[in-house]
């Protein structure tokens, strides 16, 4: 196992560049990326506590003036990345993406403190209180009616893009005529299991529809052409006002709007359960309708820690179906799913953040199948290699090798224990 961790570490190391890290040493993904830096922190965090916090504190350089913190920080100019900075047009400090990614860092933030020994305190609650002015930009711009529940408003923004939850709010989308972009990804991957062009042309439209509207957030919840309740990404919301809320009352500082909010969010994101399917649903805002497929991050809501238990018991019953009778677990999306793709990116493989995530969420509601859940990532891993995902019947890998955030999840989830 040694040799094992060694090699995570290195994977790690390999992809650092001058204060950030690659999600993955080859071409595919030249920059840093808003939820991958939040995992990679985590992972050094085992071995090297000044990069921890050179990735998030170079990932909130790049943050913008009204908070926002993008999805994707271009330091390098000179890639052949599409869709690349002069594409977006925009950042502050350094150029950027427009839109954002599930805000992670609260989270990782709390789980680092905890178990280090800071000495200046200061630069923590300098931090801090950019961590606060990121989450203040989600609940004013990303839920301006303070509905408790936060909008995204591309598909990028979920982090899973081309997850069969984005079909139908896509399939509304009418896309822009005479679209000129080439793509860069699937040269480097097998296009099989890549987002299809189709995607990418919608992908491609909401954002120049973004760029119209010079990324104005006061504007863009109501005229964006995708805006929908993620029940993923509202989970991470929830967990991470609750982590943000207890690093400002350790840290004496103003905790009043994010404690208000975060009781509002755990009522309402409650509405969101379908009693008959015992498991959440998300909610397409732009359509008016329900979104129901049996997609994996709706088990996030096991990581916000609801209180109501038997909410949490039911899902967890629901979660054993998922796909536990697979080699390895769990798939994308449940493989029964007329959409469901073995190969094709977010439509159907493992992937490792999915299932640290359940896993944080199952470790104190269901202790043994949290366990089966940890060893059988960790051995899905150690087998397979460091890669960005993996089919769940024969564990084959795809996508990226030397995947920054897979050997910093195995790292969290072997090393873990020490500090438990
Ligand atoms: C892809 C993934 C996204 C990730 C990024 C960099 O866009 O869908 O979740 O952050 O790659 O690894």
């Amino acid at each position: 196992m040694l040799n094992k961790i060694n090699q995570a570490k290195k994977v790690l190391l390999g992809n650092r560049k001058k204060g950030y890290t690659l999600p993955t040493n080859n071409n595919l993904y030249p920059a840093q990326w808003n939820w991958d830096s939040g995992f990679i922190a985590l992972g050094y965090s085992h071995f090297n506590l000044k990069y921890a916090f050179d990735e998030i504190n170079t990932l909130l350089r790049g943050q913008w003036k009204d908070g926002m913190v993008p999805h994707i920080l271009f330091h390098d100019l000179k890639t052949n990345y599409y869709p690349n900075h002069s594409v977006w047009n925009c950042g502050n400090k350094i150029k950027s993406s427009g839109i954002t990614q599930p805000p992670v860092l609260a989270i990782i933030l709390k789980k680092i403190l905890d178990k280090s020994i800071i000495k200046d305190k200061e630069k923590i609650k300098s931090i801090i209180q950019k961590v606060k002015k990121y989450h203040q930009w989600l609940m004013k711009y990303r839920d301006p009616k303070n509905s408790g529940l936060v909008s995204i408003l591309h598909p990028w923004e979920s982090g899973y893009d081309n997850s069969p939850l984005w079909d139908g709010p896509l399939n509304a989308i009418k896309i822009e005529k005479n679209l000129k972009y080439k793509r860069g990804d699937n040269k480097v991957v097998n296009p099989d299991f890549r987002p299809l062009d189709i995607d990418y042309d919608r992908y491609v439209t909401i954002k120049n529809h973004l760029r119209k509207n010079k990324y104005n957030p006061k504007k863009l919840y109501e005229t964006s052409m995708f805006n929908v309740v993620d029940v993923g990404f509202n989970s991470i919301f929830l967990k991470a006002n609750k982590d943000l809320l207890y690093l400002l009352e350790k840290f004496n500082l103003k905790k009043k709007e994010i404690q208000k909010y975060l009781i509002k969010s755990e009522n309402k994101i409650e509405k969101l359960y379908d009693k008959k399917r015992k498991s959440f649903i998300n909610y397409d805002l732009k359509n008016n309708k329900k979104i129901t497929v049996p997609s994996i991050t709706n088990y996030f809501i096991l990581f916000a820690d609801l209180k109501n238990k038997s909410i949490n018991n039911e899902i967890i019953q629901t979660l054993k179906k998922h796909n536990t009778k697979d080699n390895f677990f769990f798939s994308s999306i449940k493989p029964n799913y007329t959409r469901y793709e073995e190969k094709r990116y977010w439509r159907g493989p493992v992937w490792i953040n999915c299932n640290w995530i359940i896993y944080q969420g199952l470790k104190d509601k269901d202790k043994k199948f949290a366990q089966i859940v940890r060893n059988k990532t960790i051995d899905l891993v150690k087998k397979n290699g460091f890669y960005e995902y993996f089919n769940t019947k024969t564990g084959k890998a795809y996508g990226a090798k030397n995947f920054s955030w897979t050997a910093s999840l195995f790292l969290d989830l072997i090393l873990e224990k020490k500090y438990n």
